[in-house]
């Protein structure tokens, strides 16, 4: 079953949702970056959320944290694929957007993955409550379509590869969602020492005790319980849903979880990066 042209088309070999389109993605092409920009990126469903809408912008993991400092930018809708197109793995060539390219070595970049079953679970999820996604009921159908990188942001994989791959071209700090979820205050240490930036011990702590999932979870500010229903139909989900490590565990069979690791795990192999499946 193909992903519905209702809500994906492709451009330039990328998934992108129907909320924008191509001519805009195009317009991106020479989105002015400055040397002083910070970017989050993250392949969906890892623990960044990007933009909601032009004026108002969470951060899971990181908005408490950018109260503290400030220079973050955030990028515009979309821009998370731009940037991901401007960061091609060789076989990507073909898909190389140029402006953002040029300036990216200047820019502070910080990267975060999590495993990819997690992912993929939180993504299943995620469609089924927010409206402007395909609503894929059947698992096995989801599964299969991401293992083929038929969902937004397209490849998990080529994602995460095409970033690690540039690891030495850009100023970028990678994090996992797994240490994050293991030390959060050392992903903050890390974070501030990446931007330059010294906080306080009581700033430092306060971005600490206001980023776990908890307490961001009774935070109107980063809930998300606000967004209106014609993006998300509360009823079916929330955004904060669990905001754990190895919940694939509690969704998929032997039989998944088995043909997912036959379609991904040589590749992952490659990657320079050690997966953690559960903690
Ligand atoms: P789950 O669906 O597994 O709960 P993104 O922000 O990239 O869309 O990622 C969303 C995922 O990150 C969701 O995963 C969400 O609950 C989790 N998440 C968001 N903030 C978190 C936090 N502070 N700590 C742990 N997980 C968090």
């Amino acid at each position: 079953m193909e992903p519905s042209k209702e809500f994906m088309f492709k451009y330039k070999g990328f998934y992108f949702g129907v909320n924008t389109s191509a001519e805009h993605v195009a317009s991106l092409e020479n989105f002015e970056i400055k040397d002083s920009d910070i970017f989050i990126a993250t392949y969906p469903k890892s623990g960044k959320n990007g933009t909601v809408s032009k004026e108002e912008i969470n951060l899971p993991l990181f908005n408490h944290l950018i109260a503290a400092v400030p220079k973050f930018f955030f990028l515009p809708a979309n821009t998370c694929n731009l940037i991901r197109a401007t960061c091609p793995s060789e076989r990507q060539e073909g898909s190389h957007l140029t402006g953002g390219a040029q300036c990216l070595p200047e820019a502070e970049i910080i990267y975060v993955t999590r495993n990819p079953k997690d992912v993929l679970v939180s993504y299943y999820h995620f469609s089924k409550f927010i409206t402007t996604l395909e609503e894929v009921p059947d698992f096995n159908i989801f599964m299969e379509r991401f293992l083929a990188g038929k969902v937004l942001a397209s490849s998990w994989f080529d994602h995460v590869a095409g970033w690690y791959g540039h690891a030495e071209d850009f100023n970028i700090l990678f994090l996992t969602y797994e240490d994050m979820k293991k030390d959060l205050r050392s992903a903050v240490l890390k974070i501030c020492n990446f931007l330059g930036k010294k906080l306080s011990e009581e700033e430092i702590e306060s971005v600490v005790r206001q980023a776990t999932f908890e307490n961001m979870k009774k935070d109107p500010r980063a809930n998300y319980e606000n967004l209106p229903d014609d993006i998300a139909d509360k009823s079916k989900g929330r955004f904060l849903r669990k905001g754990t490590v190895g919940d694939w565990k509690n969704m998929m069979t032997v039989a998944q979880s088995e043909r997912f690791d036959e379609a991904l795990n040589e590749k992952i192999k490659t990657l320079p990066i050690k997966i953690t499946w559960d903690m």
